[in-house]
């Protein structure tokens, strides 16, 4: 069943013109058009900016979800100040609740950040039954436990995929294995900002440059000094332990200890025993027994993620943790998701294309060969077919080779020509390295 004509005065029309669906009943139509959904920003900030634009843009891929997603409405702090994403919201930006909750809603968004206001307004959406979505981990770490139970009691939903290493949006997958998901610790990097700026000075930038970029990128918090400390990750590592351990750890109590008390030399010294440091956010849990901290430490690898110990093993979860572009997607995934539950039995998949060129990827290769391979000789061998070799090693009566990336022609060529000259087998497995493995 068809809803309202939705049109806003001073907004693009032929962007907003729209048939309005109410979602429900859109589920029933065999016709299939996409249904409207009307998003509600609570906040319009560097991440709600990056949002409303991504309603705009990624439109045309998400109606072939069933969905498409309009900025129906911004609530900000202060709405005179000029914003250039007030552009990207249909019916413009306000400072009055009361305003934004008299606009037919689908979904609300929630980007403000920190505890207050956020609480109130997401509970006055989940209230009146508006699922909300949000990426305020400072929110879900203080309140998650009684909203998720609020909007339970309403008949909605809250989802805050967004709030934890945007990036890497593994709730969801933890939470749809309820057997594999009984998790008993997690490690991870849930920090970008402190990430890149240790992973910075790795390579010789200061402090301060480094947190300037991150800031100018947008991964910091307004005041960087919640990533600087650990508050950030200990909110986050709050919200982990509460999911997959089902335990209510309060940021507050988790020993941090701030990136700033490393210094140059340390770094150094790390990187000389094959590690680095990273900034790391722990916690193992037993009952209501907690072991847990935030800080950097030295570590082996550089995994951008998260892992998991739990009932289906240990789990790794890598990707980026910050930043405008991921945290939107992820927000308008939680969105999509959310609606697409009541879409599913309508939609038409978008049509599938033909692989037409399928290939192995130029990576890194381990070598295993067999027959009278002289270490010298192979290695320049390979060498004359463009095949860099950085190891090689005799083992019993196989030699085993590393190469730097080379392309799968050209090994293969290679290898045709070392048999030839050993008398035996060479056989070619790709290497890579262990976090992209990981
Ligand atoms: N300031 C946060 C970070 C943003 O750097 O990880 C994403 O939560």
């Amino acid at each position: 069943m068809f809803g309202m004509v939705y049109l806003q005065a001073g907004a693009n029309l032929e962007r907003f013109v729209v048939i309005t669906t109410v979602l429900d009943h859109a589920a029933d139509d065999p016709a299939c058009v996409p249904a409207t959904c009307r998003i509600g920003l609570l906040g319009l900030g560097t991440i709600g900016a990056a949002f409303a634009r991504l309603t705009r843009d990624a439109g045309p891929h998400l109606s072939t979800r069933g969905i498409m997603p309009v900025a129906s409405i911004a609530l900000v702090r202060s709405a005179s100040r000029p914003r250039d994403a007030a552009d990207d919201v249909a019916a413009g930006v306000t400072d009055s609740a009361d305003v934004f909750f008299t606009e037919p809603l689908d979904v609300v968004v929630e980007v403000l950040g920190g505890v207050e206001p956020a609480y109130t307004l997401v509970r006055r959406a989940l209230d009146r039954g508006i699922p909300v979505v949000t990426a305020n981990k400072s929110l879900i770490a203080a309140h998650g436990e009684e909203l998720v139970t609020l909007a339970r009691r309403r008949g909605t939903s809250v989802r805050f995929e967004a709030g934890c290493i945007s990036g890497v949006p593994f709730l969801g997958t933890f939470e749809r294995r309820p057997l594999a998901s009984r998790a008993s610790a997690v490690t991870g990097i849930l920090n970008g900002t402190s990430n890149s700026i240790l992973t910075a000075m790795t390579s010789g930038v200061r402090f301060d440059a480094a947190l300037a970029d991150a800031q100018r990128l947008g991964f910091a918090e307004p005041d960087p000094g919640m990533d600087i400390s650990g508050r950030d990750a200990a909110e986050k590592l709050s919200i982990l332990a509460r999911l997959f351990g089902r335990v209510l750890l309060d940021p507050g109590t988790v020993p941090m200890e701030a990136i700033s008390a490393i210094e140059p030399e340390d770094i150094s010294a790390a990187t000389a025993f094959d590690g680095a440091i990273r900034p790391l956010a722990h916690a193992a849990w037993a009952g209501a027994t907690v072991r847990a901290f935030v800080g950097p430490a030295r570590v082996t690898g550089v995994t951008n993620g998260v892992v998991i110990e739990s009932a289906g093993g240990t789990q790794c979860y890598t990707g980026p943790g910050a930043g405008p572009a991921v945290t939107a997607a992820t927000l308008m995934d939680d969105v999509i998701e959310l609606l697409s539950e009541r879409r599913a039995r309508t939609l038409t998949p978008e049509p599938a294309k033909a692989a037409t060129d399928v290939r192995r990827p130029d990576t890194s290769w381990f070598l295993r060969l067999t027959g009278d391979a002289r270490r010298s000789d192979v290695a320049d061998l390979l060498g004359s077919y463009g095949v860099w070799c950085t190891r090689v090693a005799r083992r019993g009566d196989r030699t085993y080779v590393l190469t730097c990336a080379a392309n799968t022609s050209r090994v293969a060529a290679a290898l045709d020509a070392v048999r030839a000259a050993i008398g035996g087998t060479a056989t070619a497995f790709p290497a890579l390295d262990g976090d992209a493995a990981c």
